[in-house]
């Protein structure tokens, strides 16, 4: 059996260095919890950043994936597969049939750049080449890919890869008047407005109420698409299967999903309204892996779960409590923490001026806590759907001692 230190030398000689990796080597899991190669335990607070959906080895996922590894485990988009067919209309059900139509992908950033290029085909097949732009928002993360990466609203990202950031007007999350002001320059040259209902990667920053409505009001007025990015907030993430529910007046022309919708499988969609249907005609998108009938299999057991666990009542629940506890964390440690805030079980811990989340990211990693950092002063919280009350006990003292040793 290799140790963490065996791990980490030969990954430190062989793997581009793209990322910043901390020195232990994950080896299994069970629930939400996590055993590295040295067996030090860890409690699962990022669920691999919301997409461990069920935590580690959930019996009826193993199941669902088992069998289907034995059955077909690809095929081509050449032909039908049953597990994407009923994914796909599982998924337009949960919409309530406001978006019938599904395009399947590997993950958020190849679900975000099939949006961009339906929005600009949609204005190219309505005889107008010239809406192309975007408007979208800053700290926003839509991907890094080049067509998803000018969307995503931070400059130092976009650094030295010759990004199409010019077709593109970052303004202020949450303020309309900014949106306003983006459209008017460019009346009739803005194909979609792309935007998350809770900022993820930009500090777990939850849209303020009527600014998604607003949008829509927006969209509509200039013939624009309204694209949700939905990547991280959906699949149950803020406690209902879309975050854009929370809003009733919202009905978006396109949502994007990833991350928690495979439980750990990459898979990734696009679900559109009926009448974009046409846009991407045959030849014009596709990817190989893209509905796969495992990836699909796994979504489908997702779907089950939350469904026949009564998944989204558990959220609710465990978000009271994880908020109830990250504030009561912070009011004992107010040098160091300034507050907690966010949706769901999607929730950022807040560090005072003076401190970076990153300090307390490793120090949670030695109390045996696995978290994420959402933006320099942000640690965010994204347990799997299923997190036991136990589990969040166990880490808010942890989390005590962790930031004890910060000051
Ligand atoms: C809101 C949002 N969109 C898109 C992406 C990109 O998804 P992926 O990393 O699966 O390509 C992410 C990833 O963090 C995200 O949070």
């Amino acid at each position: 059996m290799p140790t963490n230190a065996d791990v980490t030398a030969q990954a430190q000689q062989h793997l581009l260095g793209n990322y910043r990796q901390a020195p232990i080597a994950l080896a299994r899991g069970k629930g939400c919890e996590l055993w590295d190669e040295d067996g030090k335990r860890y409690l699962d607070l990022y669920a691999g950043i919301a997409v461990s959906t069920l935590g580690h080895g959930h019996p009826k996922l193993t199941a669902a994936l088992t069998e289907q590894v034995g059955k077909l485990l690809h095929t081509t988009n050449l032909v039908y597969n049953a597990q994407a067919a009923r994914l796909a209309e599982r998924l337009a059900s949960k919409t309530g049939g406001a978006l019938p139509r599904a395009f399947f992908c590997n993950s958020g950033t190849e679900a975000i750049e099939a949006c961009v290029k339906l929005a600009r085909r949609r204005a190219f097949l309505a005889g107008e080449p010239n809406r192309t732009r975007f408007v979208a928002f800053k700290n926003a993360f839509h991907g890094r890919t080049l067509g998803a990466l000018p969307l995503t609203g931070t400059p130092k990202y976009w650094e030295g890869f010759d990004c199409d950031v010019e077709r593109v007007t970052h303004v202020d999350y949450g303020d309309l008047e900014q949106v306003h002001q983006a459209v008017a320059a460019h009346p009739k040259e803005i194909c979609a407005i792309v935007v998350e209902p809770v900022q993820g990667e930009g500090g777990v920053l939850p849209a303020p109420p009527g600014f998604l409505a607003g949008l829509r009001a927006i969209t509509r007025e200039i013939g624009a698409l309204l694209v949700l990015d939905e990547v991280q907030t959906g699949v149950g993430r803020t406690g209902r299967f879309f975050a854009f529910e929370a809003d009733p007046f919202i009905e978006p022309d396109v949502v994007a999903l990833a991350k928690g919708l495979g439980g750990g499988v990459p898979i990734g969609a696009m679900l559109v309204r009926a009448e974009l249907d046409s846009v991407l005609s045959p030849g014009t998108h596709g990817t190989t892996f893209g509905g796969n009938p495992l990836a699909c299999a796994a979504a489908n057991a997702i779907l089950d779960a939350i469904e026949d666990e009564g998944l989204l009542a558990h959220v609710n629940e465990m978000a009271e409590h994880l908020s109830q506890g990250l504030s009561a964390l912070a009011a004992r440690h107010p040098k160091v923490l300034a507050g907690e805030r966010g949706a769901g079980l999607l929730r950022g811990l807040l560090m005072q001026k003076g401190f970076e989340a990153r300090q307390l990211l490793v120090a949670a990693r030695n109390e045996g806590v696995l978290l994420s950092v959402a933006s320099e002063r942000v640690l965010r919280f994204t347990p799997p759907l299923n997190v036991p009350r136990s589990i969040l006990d166990e880490a808010f003292e942890r989390l005590d001692r962790a930031a004890a040793s910060l000051g």
